[in-house]
């Protein structure tokens, strides 16, 4: 029987708590099996609430062994401490107190990664969401916010580094072996960005100027012989804090920031003030370990942390059903900071294509929620790609109708006015309503309707009048608990090209708001006229991706080509060729069902090949341009009843058939793009070589035998290189001896890496097939896999589930049923990573009926297991409701 399903929490119950935390005074004495806290809270009574109330403190898993009001102990009478609450009655009326609560924690057994736990023997906490009443009883909510000192002791020998947030004040030796420092954080912070840690590190320091002048102190910290590594996060980082002066007009204010790695944790990274946690995979790069990819991740994760200094600490959220108040808003800084850094067209495409096939999936299954959510079971389950990304492009969208000047105007307002304050996205909206006199009443709806909008497009030209008319049409899917919608105001940029490509410019626009090359839909139909048109246009919609919708439009191939070729939005050129491959797979998958032959058209061809081909273009754009939808965003168009075996093969004729037509090309390219000097990782580096693989696998894809591929990785002199290659050898000749060689001698080289061999997970994982669900069995039992290390379980179990369609759902549903083993095996260990590995299987009710069964019988499995945690039953419930 389930033990913690978790109560439903409802965003209309929420009220400020009945007493004040005015100072938090923590007491660490750090033990692996056995860490004494005391914490020293000092309380008043809010005004206007009743003499009677009890203060009701949140806690989870704790053993209390003292608890004092103003140092003296409290009767069990007048306390009650429950599972997850203690209430204290009998407080003072209006006078301030202080509780003193005292705890036992064992950090070394704590699997979940949430509270204080230990990784490669250093401690470290992770506190938000609901962290930190793993620690103490505390009014653990992010409306709570309160100037924190922190004392910590601990044995020297093994942690001489003990760290907090905020400034030191000061340390000392203790004479027993042990000693401790002092920590003070003069900004009231709210719990969930309490950090913590204490072990023997190296560190890389570096120092930064303000805008202003002050000089901050930077460190990061690694594992001791790991420095090395750290040297383009410590870059990354400075680049951060200035762009955050130059775009935002936002400084650091502190003395020093610090950013530790840890290798055992469950998400990314975290922003705890001063003191950023981080997964070391995103912290740690050399040109010999790390990918493009991994740089590029780790420049936009170090700044997603930095850049929470300001948007989520210094102005945080009420309650949790605000989470995209500081992610949304956050996510869209880290967005334009790496657009600003790298190739704009580039970074753009990337994020569409990551927007597309991870949160339209999720807004299109029983997974869907708002933006803004209304009720949760268990908050981290909330930590979405709707929460995150589409909250991102809200953020993008509240720019694009207001415009540069006034959503500066506007985001400066929000700094101003809610700096130290816990606010609501409705206060968020209302700084850009007030600094710009506009009403966006009706855009809220993007935080609280859930569902992609479908927007469908048709055009018609009238030669005599010289006018073009565009009729356009939004619906909102209904989503679980949403069934009726009301029609969004949504921001929808776009261009007329001409046949020689170039842009139209009406004389008149009536039908819709316009706003430079934005139109502004509103209503349910509408449609645009466009007067002194000279000849017939080629609508290009959605440039840039302006609102995060679907959109149908009924257009030749010719005209796609045509913006393809010539659109001066280089993400409208790529959004065009994304379409016509589209259609093109589409058609090949049910040919392949059918057990036809899929053929290629012509423009696709043409298209994919030119622009491939094309030098006046950056490297980076063209292997993007040569990069086919995947099989998950072909299952995604085609909507339901999918068979991803179909998809599967179609694509794979669809790839042969451009090999065959690209080889001289792509000889050409891999040729012309091969690097000669020594190893960058900046952007123009990184696209030469993105361009020089694509080509490279589809000239592997052509050949019929492995020689090439492993060629290409033994001749490969960096990550990015070796990953693709040895992925190409894999995935293309799974069985050959040249590539179980190949794996060999890389599983050798990398033994001593942990994140390198993630990557042999990983590649391992997603050969295409029903044979790989043995493989990632018999990888489970390899001394390097280890089940507690949550990289490790995502870079097999997770990216077998989530990046093998083929593999995972196997006819026969043995994905689903392994899936569900692995599931109820993490769970209890650890909640949080099982529940996020689960929601890979939220497109199951898309799939065709056999699968579909048995992906329904494995959730049932799960469902029924004792003991559930909140996460996984709230997951699981929610995809087999309805
Ligand atoms: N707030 C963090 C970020 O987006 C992520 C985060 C939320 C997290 N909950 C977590 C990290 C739990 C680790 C564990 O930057
Ligand atoms: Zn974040």
């Amino acid at each position: 029987m389930r033990t913690n399903t978790g109560q439903t929490i409802h965003l209309e119950d929420y009220r400020p708590t009945d007493f004040v935390l005015e100072r938090v005074d923590l007491t660490f004495e750090l033990d692996p099996k056995e860490t004494k806290i005391e914490a020293r809270l000092i309380f008043h009574r809010r005004e206007g609430v009743s003499q009677a109330a009890p203060l009701v403190l949140d806690g989870d898993e704790l053993r209390m062994t003292g608890l004092l009001l103003d140092q003296v102990e409290i009767s069990p009478t007048l306390f009650d401490a429950t599972d997850d609450t203690l209430t204290i009655h009998g407080l003072p009326e209006t006078a301030p107190f202080e509780i003193t609560v005292t705890t036992l924690l064992s950090p070394e057994t704590n699997t979940k990664l949430m509270g204080l736990y230990r990784t490669n023997n250093v401690y470290c906490t992770q506190c938000e969401a609901e962290g930190f009443r793993r620690i103490t009883y505390f009014p653990d909510r992010p409306d709570v916010l309160a100037v924190y000192t922190v004392n910590i002791i601990a044995d020297k020998a093994t942690a001489p580094l003990l760290l907090s947030n905020g400034n030191l004040l000061g340390g000392a030796d203790m004479g027993d072996g042990r000693h401790f420092a002092a920590w003070f954080d003069p900004h009231p912070k709210p719990s969930y960005l309490f950090a913590l840690v204490a072990g023997d590190l190296g560190v890389v320091e570096d120092t930064f100027t303000t805008a202003s002048g002050r000089a901050v102190a930077l460190r990061i910290y690694v594992e001791h012989g790991k420095e090395a590594g750290a040297s383009y996060a410590m870059d990354a980082l400075k680049r951060s804090m200035k762009w955050d002066e130059e775009v935002f007009g936002r400084e650091y204010d502190l003395d020093i920031f610090m950013i530790v790695a840890v290798s055992d944790f469950n998400m990314g990274a975290m922003e705890n003030k001063g003191l950023n946690v981080f997964n070391d995979k995103y912290v740690l790069a050399d040109p010999e370990t790390a990918t493009d990819a991994d740089y590029a991740n780790i420049e936009a994760i170090i700044a997603h942390e930095y850049f929470h200094n300001w948007t989520g600490n210094r102005i945080t959220c009420r309650d949790w059903f605000q989470l995209c108040l500081k992610e949304g808003l956050t996510v869209y800084r880290d967005h334009e900071f790496s657009a600003d850094m790298r190739s704009r067209a580039v970074k753009r495409i990337a994020e569409v294509r990551h927007l597309k096939s991870e949160q339209f999936p999720e807004d299109a299954g029983p997974l869907a929620h708002p933006v803004r959510p209304t009720k949760y079971r268990e908050i981290n389950n909330f930590y979405t790609t709707t929460v995150y990304e589409k909250g991102s492009e809200v953020t993008r969208m509240i720019a694009t109708i207001l415009g540069r000047e006034l959503f500066k105007k506007g985001m400066d307002l929000y700094f101003d006015r809610h700096d130290g304050q816990a606010v609501t996205i409705e206060d968020f909206v209302a700084c850009f309503e007030d600094a710009s006199g506009r009403n966006l009443k009706q855009f809220s709806l993007w935080y609280h309707q859930a569902g992609t909008p479908l927007v469908t497009a048709s055009g018609s030209y009238d030669a005599e009048k010289q006018i073009f008319s565009l009729s356009l049409e939004q619906t909102v899917p209904p989503a679980p608990g949403q069934s009726t919608k009301e029609p969004m105001h949504i921001p929808l940029r776009l261009g007329l090209l001409l046949a020689d490509g170039s842009d139209a410019k009406a004389a008149t626009v009536s039908g819709a708001d316009l706003t430079e090359d934005v139109i502004h839909l509103t209503k349910r139909k509408q449609t645009v006229l466009f007067t002194g048109i000279p000849s017939r246009p080629v609508p290009s919609l959605n440039r840039g991706f302006s609102a995060p919708i679907n959109l149908h439009i009924e257009q030749s191939t010719e005209d796609r080509a045509l913006i393809a070729r010539h659109e001066s939005d280089l993400f409208a050129r790529w959004q065009a060729l994304n379409a016509i491959a589209l259609d093109n797979l589409v058609a090949a998958t049910a040919q392949a069902r059918n057990g036809q032959p899929a053929t290629c058209d012509n423009a696709l061809v043409a298209g994919l090949i030119s622009a491939a081909a094309d030098d006046r273009l950056e490297p980076a754009f063209r292997s993007q341009a040569l990069a086919l939808p995947s099989e998950s965003d072909i299952a995604r168009e085609i909507g339901s009843d999918n068979d991803p075996d179909a998809i599967h093969a179609g694509r794979q004729q669809i790839l042969a058939g451009l090999a065959e037509a690209g080889r001289d090309i792509f000889t050409r390219l891999a040729d012309d793009m091969a690097s000669s000097g020594p190893f960058s990782p900046d952007a123009a580096s990184a696209g030469r070589r993105a361009l020089r693989n694509s080509a490279l696998s589809f000239l592997v894809y052509g050949d019929t035998g492995p020689e090439r591929a492993a060629e290409a990785v033994r001749a490969a002199n960096n990550m990015t290189d070796l990953s693709l290659a040895l992925t190409s050898l894999a995935h293309r000749f799974p069985d050959a001896n040249e590539t179980a060689e190949a794996l060999a001698a890389f599983k050798q080289r990398f033994a001593s890496n942990a994140l390198v061999i993630d990557k042999w997970f990983a590649i391992q994982a997603t050969i295409p097939g029903s044979e790989t669900l043995d493989r990632v069995k018999t990888l489970m039992s390899d001394p390097l896999f280890n089940g507690n290390n949550p990289n490790r379980v995502r870079s097999l179990v997770g990216t077998f589930a989530f990046s093998n369609p083929t593999g995972f759902n196997r006819a026969d549903g043995e994905g689903y049923r392994f899936l569900a083993r692995q599931i109820l095996d993490i769970d209890p260990r650890n909640p949080q990573l099982a529940a996020r590995i689960l929601t890979s299987m939220r497109s199951w009710r898309s799939l065709e009926g056999v699968r579909a069964d048995h992906a329904r019988n494995a959730l049932t499995e799960i469902a029924g297991a004792a003991n559930l945690s909140a996460d996984v039953s709230d997951i699981v419930d929610r995809m087999l409701e309805s």
